[in-house]
């Protein structure tokens, strides 16, 4: 499915990926809840990568990820049953769900389904009306490689599963009912930014989101910059639970700090200055974590004024010192991250590097000059398998608008 080795997007069109998928839903063997006769729907939702401002979501900051050119795309037919069933088109696999008894299993195994039966699931326990399917998905998003793959998963089916007519609410609100599925139902305790980047993404441009009042500002991207992603194909190691225990060592940071500054209830409310005269009562582990945080949402905001402004030169320090805080303060980049920010950073051109995502494996995010595009991709191509014995991949990837239906050209 995914593009191996290239730095292009992906390179068929639109209209004849619809096509071919709307060719696969056809010849889908006959059911009989093939009542309707109506016309076949094409929904879409984006991975995302994430710029900077990495682990503070779910510390109630800031983040600045993107919608890419790397989506998960739904063909279906409506229903009359109050059930789902979804063929991967990737995996050759078909699953299928009942909106009947929907309910979070401790303990389930995971598979793919689970993501959309959990959307469904959080939709209705937020009172918003289902539409049964039967359809066919096809992903150009690489799994487990941290382009939140899972989000754009939810985030086309919220699409797939809307009433036509019935009213939506905003992409940030149906961000958080995706993300309370993925919570709840899947088992997993993500941050809300990437199914919020997911829903509400806009071509052209990255999007501040401020996740303690879950809205966010469209900033542009610096005209004449490319965005190139390069996956480590290392596995996200200890990735859950290591992402966990972070959550608990931030919660514990905003506690204690809590204990003597009054009002302080996430590591939002706490700055540099009221992190040093607090130091003594952390843990020295959670206070490395909280340092992390605190200066995290700075280098968000002072991102979005380089991007404004056209600061090389500010965005190569930003996204370095971001990286190092994430590998030495935060733990969870990991040598084969390193190795690919340090390649990066070495080719001529390359503004811009660090790693994006949770971490513990998974991708970089390069800004990246006009024409430096090939050189980066030589130098890691050649480079880096040296230095690990791993097969690397890089996109470049394109900006573009959140979840929402096709618009097929007539
Ligand atoms: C994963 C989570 C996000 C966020 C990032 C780290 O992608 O799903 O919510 O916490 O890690 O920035």
């Amino acid at each position: 499915m995914n593009d191996a080795g290239s730095t292009r997007s992906p390179a068929r069109s639109r209209s004849a990926r619809a096509a071919a998928l709307l060719e696969r839903l056809a010849a889908l063997p006959a059911s009989d809840g093939d009542a309707t006769a109506e016309a076949p729907v094409l929904v879409r939702a984006p991975g995302r990568v994430n710029l900077i401002g990495e682990h503070t979501d779910y510390n109630e900051g800031l983040v600045l990820p993107a919608a890419i050119d790397r989506e998960i795309w739904i063909a279906l037919r409506p229903w009359d049953r109050p059930e789902v069933e979804l063929t991967s088109a990737e995996l050759d696999e078909t699953r299928s769900f009942r909106f009947e008894g929907l309910a979070p299993a401790a303990g389930r195994e995971r598979s793919w389904i689970d993501y959309v039966a959990g959307t469904a699931w959080s939709m209705r326990v937020a009172g918003l009306p289902l539409q049964g399917f039967r359809g066919v998905l096809d992903s150009t998003v690489p799994v487990g490689s941290g382009l939140s793959s899972s989000a754009a998963l939810e985030m086309a089916t919220s699409w797939a599963l809307a009433v036509p007519g019935a009213s939506r609410p905003d992409p940030a609100a149906m961000a958080a009912v995706a993300q309370r599925g993925e919570n709840l139902y899947v088992g997993v305790n993500c941050g809300i930014m990437d199914q919020f980047a997911s829903a509400a993404g806009r071509a052209g441009h990255a999007l501040l989101i401020d996740c303690r009042t879950n809205t966010f500002t469209p900033a542009p991207m610096p005209p004449g910059l490319a965005v190139v992603v390069c996956d480590t194909g290392s596995t996200r190691r200890l990735g859950s639970s290591a992402y966990n225990t972070r959550r608990s060592e931030c919660e514990l940071g905003a506690k204690l700090i809590g204990e003597r500054e009054p009002g302080v209830t996430s590591l939002r409310d706490v700055d540099e200055a009221m992190l040093e005269r607090n130091r003594d009562r952390l843990p020295e582990v959670v206070a490395r974590r909280c340092e992390h945080i605190v200066c995290e949402d700075g280098r968000v905001v002072a991102t979005v004024e380089a991007m404004r402004v056209g600061d090389l030169e500010a965005l190569r320090r930003l996204f370095a010192a971001s990286h190092a805080s994430l590998r030495d303060l935060f733990e969870v980049s990991s040598p084969e991250l390193d190795a690919m920010v340090e390649i990066a950073m070495s080719v001529p051109g390359v503004v811009a590097s660090r790693m994006t995502g949770a971490g513990f494996g998974g991708c970089t995010v390069s800004l990246v000059e006009p024409g430096a595009e090939v050189a980066l991709r030589g130098a890691v191509m050649t480079l880096y398998p040296r230095l690990t014995g791993l097969k690397p991949q890089v996109y470049a990837v394109a900006t573009v608008d959140g979840a929402g239906p096709v618009v097929q050209a007539s």
